[in-house]
């Protein structure tokens, strides 16, 4: 039996903001249990719903030290869906109104979280043969544990492995206070360590400690050892590359079902779409006040309204993809630029354009069954999560040809009649364009067609199952 730890700051059901939490929830329940013990350690966010906090149980607590400060860490257990998830409580750090909240702040955080994260192991008997860490937030375990725990034979023999899930986010500030705040020893702090560009950086201690590092699709990680997805950190990533390996993530096919799926009204599946689906699109014009109308285009996009997904693209030709035969859903917040854009463009075309500026799971359910294709641009995706859920649901996407983007969507060829969605490769507002609308045409145009690509959409497999055996694969090789 091999035990492994997933360190997180966020999870499903219990915490999300992005796809990082689909995948830290959801990606434990999918390995052999037979051979592995997989459990996840998150921060005990005091916005966790109250229904999950009554089901924990206390498991321990003690006190640790984090720089010059003396904090106390208490541990909470809870099981679901078979695993058994952590808890570390500080309300301290964790009684927000949000997970994220300002730049140093999130990093002592996250320095505290890491740090109880490894500190209460021996207190709560479970001892890890991998850590597995996701993102800049956890990037200080691998460093804590191979420059403070060392001295401690509990932990002598642990591995590491660094997940990159966005290289754009690093957890960076300037590193006397790093230094001071963290406790870690002064040595750790030049270029060849935790320093990159004068400041000190969570995620590059995470990738250069780790035993090994990894990523969430293969041409993202062939993408960051580049300068323009590297985000100053492809010249490390360059030299990792001998252990730097892409797994796609997968998506809770249980969680994201269009034949069970109880936030949408109608149920349909890979034969009865043609039959089912539109209703639901109908049902949705009805709810968000659009004409309702089974035979309009409609474009869905469900997202972090960020640099990131490509939206100075969409802002660029909106009033053209707006044409009177589209209808667009969008549902995100971030931004206040591209919230703003999304609400303007709701007030111009009414009836037809659709701003949901807020978050809710069961929206983004209903905008996957309900659209007919679903728009992502994104100028980098390091796997992207959306645009499986919206071939899991019969809805076509429509992505620009990077990161996971390019490894899960097949773009349409009407010669051969192949494919799963559309795409195009430059990041140029009027090719997005052009591929929309030729996505519109064959939906007007060539009905048959259009269903054919559903098809081909739903027949694919994007459920953990076979991520999962890759993952299962690094950690009998460590
Ligand atoms: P990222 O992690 O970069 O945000 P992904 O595509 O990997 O992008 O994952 C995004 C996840 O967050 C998806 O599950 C998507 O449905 C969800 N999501 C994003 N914005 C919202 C929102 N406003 N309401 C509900 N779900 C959202
Ligand atoms: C990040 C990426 C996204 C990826 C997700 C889960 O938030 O932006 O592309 O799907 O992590 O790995």
């Amino acid at each position: 039996m091999k035990n492994i730890l997933f360190v997180s700051s966020e999870a499903v059901p219990f915490i999300k903001t992005g796809g990082l939490a689909d995948v830290a929830g959801s990606l434990p329940k999918a390995f052999n249990k037979d051979e592995f013990d997989v459990r996840v350690i998150i921060p005990k966010y005091r916005i966790i719903p109250d229904h999950f906090k009554q089901q924990m149980q206390y498991c321990t607590h003690f006190y640790m030290d984090l720089g010059w400060q003396n904090q106390y860490v208490g541990i909470l257990e809870m099981q679901l869906d078979g695993v058994t998830f952590y808890f570390v409580d500080n309300e301290h750090y964790f009684s927000g109104d949000q997970a994220y909240e300002s730049g140093l702040w999130d990093l002592e955080k996250f320095a505290f979280f890491s740090k109880a994260a490894l500190s209460c192991l021996p207190a709560i008997g479970f001892h890890p043969d991998i850590i597995h860490c996701h993102d800049w937030q956890t990037g200080l375990v691998p460093v804590y544990l191979k420059n403070v725990f060392n001295n401690n034979d509990f932990y002598w023999n642990i591995k590491t492995i660094m997940t990159i899930h966005n290289l754009k986010f690093q957890g960076t500030w300037d590193p006397k206070t790093i230094m001071g705040m963290t406790g870690l020893p002064a040595y750790l702090f030049t270029p060849d360590k935790l320093e990159a560009y004068k400041d000190a950086n969570y995620l590059k201690g995470g990738i250069v400690y780790a035993d090994y590092v990894t990523t969430v699709s293969d041409t993202y990680a062939g993408e960051i050892q580049m300068p323009f997805y590297g985000e100053r950190l492809d010249g490390l990533m360059r030299a990792r590359n001998n252990c730097l390996m892409g797994i796609v993530n997968g998506i809770d096919y249980d969680e994201w079902n269009p034949e069970t799926d109880p936030m949408i009204p109608y149920h349909y599946n890979a034969i009865t779409f043609r039959k089912e689906k539109y209703k639901n699109k109908c049902a949705f014009q009805e709810e968000l006040g659009l004409e309702v109308n089974a035979d309009k285009f409609m474009i869905g996009l469900v997202s972090r309204l960020t640099d990131q997904k490509g939206l100075d693209l969409v802002d660029y030709v909106m009033d053209q993809i707006c044409a009177d035969d589209v209808q667009f859903v969008v549902l995100g917040t971030g931004e206040a630029k591209y919230e703003n854009m999304f609400r303007y463009f709701a007030w111009k075309y009414p009836g037809r354009v659709s701003a949901n500026i807020f978050y809710s799971n069961e929206r983004s359910h209903k905008i996957y069954a309900a659209c007919d294709a679903f728009l992502m641009p994104s100028l980098f995706e390091p796997c992207g999560l959306s645009q499986l859920m919206s071939l899991r649901y019969g809805t076509v996407p429509i992505v620009r040809e990077t990161g996971g983007l390019k490894d899960t969507v097949e773009p349409y060829n009407e010669y051969e009649s192949t494919g799963t969605g559309f795409s195009f490769a430059n990041y140029n507002a009027h090719e997005m364009l052009n591929t929309i609308n030729y996505a519109k045409h064959v939906f007007y145009n060539n009905k048959r067609e259009w269903h054919k690509i559903i098809d081909r959409g739903m027949a694919k497999d994007f459920s953990w199952g076979s991520s999962a055996r890759r993952y299962e694969d690094l950690y009998r090789m460590l």
